[in-house]
């Protein structure tokens, strides 16, 4: 987690989305290098994890056989996670001025238990309410790939974790839960198609975040 030199008050909190195979991990890192080339503090963090107790949870939730945990502890886990990330990492950095940029959030429970697993959208939202209260990203950005493009790729990187194992209906109800998700909030969510190369989905993803957030303070 790399902090840079502090020079900004009003932090914002980024979250990157995605299913498998998306490419979340080299656009987070992407974006962290433009974020540092405009001189903005900020801090990169994950989930499940982004803190040590939520990284010990994770390992819980990661590892095992696919049947490990019922999907209801499961949503358990997360939010404790995220509890834990927000506690003592997130809120911490936006306190003191650093932008927070987050591979999965919790639109990530909301898609994988809330949607793929069969929870439901109530659910999720109610141990949200209790978790977060109101607190949400300022943007998140869904990265969108065919299912098969996901797999592949997860594939070629070797073998996946608990949940990457799970079939393709399965994957395909975690792309259909972003984008419903997308729909319902389009003033928080962009969707990115991530079937492009690398570079230009780093473009795109910059051209948002700059937009929204930094091309006025040029003209301050
Ligand atoms: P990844 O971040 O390396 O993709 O692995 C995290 C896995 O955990 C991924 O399969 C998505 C899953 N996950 C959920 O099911 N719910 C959540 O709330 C989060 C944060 C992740």
């Amino acid at each position: 987690m790399p902090i840079i030199a502090n020079d900004r008050t009003s932090a914002r909190f980024i979250t990157l989305e995605g299913g498998e195979g998306t490419g979340k991990s080299t656009q987070l890192k992407l974006l962290s290098e433009k974020l540092t080339e405009a001189k903005i503090t900020h801090i990169r963090t994950r989930e499940p994890g982004g803190a040590p107790d939520a990284e010990a949870i994770r390992e819980l939730i990661l590892s095992g056989g696919k049947d490990r945990w019922d999907p209801v502890t499961e949503l358990l886990l997360m939010f404790a996670a995220r509890r834990e990330h927000c506690r003592r990492t997130v809120w911490p950095a936006l306190e003191n001025g650093q932008w927070v940029i987050s591979d999965r959030f919790t639109d990530s429970t909301m898609a994988y238990q809330g949607y793929a697993q069969g929870v439901g959208r109530a659910a999720v939202e109610q141990i949200q309410a209790v978790t977060l209260h109101h607190f949400a990203p300022d943007l998140t950005i869904i990265l969108d790939a065919p299912v098969e493009t996901g797999s592949q790729r997860v594939k070629s990187r070797g073998e996946g974790n608990r949940l990457d194992n799970m079939d393709a209906e399965f994957h395909q109800a975690v792309r259909d839960g972003y984008l419903d998700i997308a729909r319902r909030e389009p003033d928080r969510c962009v969707v990115i198609d991530a079937s492009a190369p690398p570079e230009a989905v780093a473009d795109a993803i910059w051209q948002v975040v700059n937009g929204r957030f930094l091309a006025m303070r040029d003209c301050a």
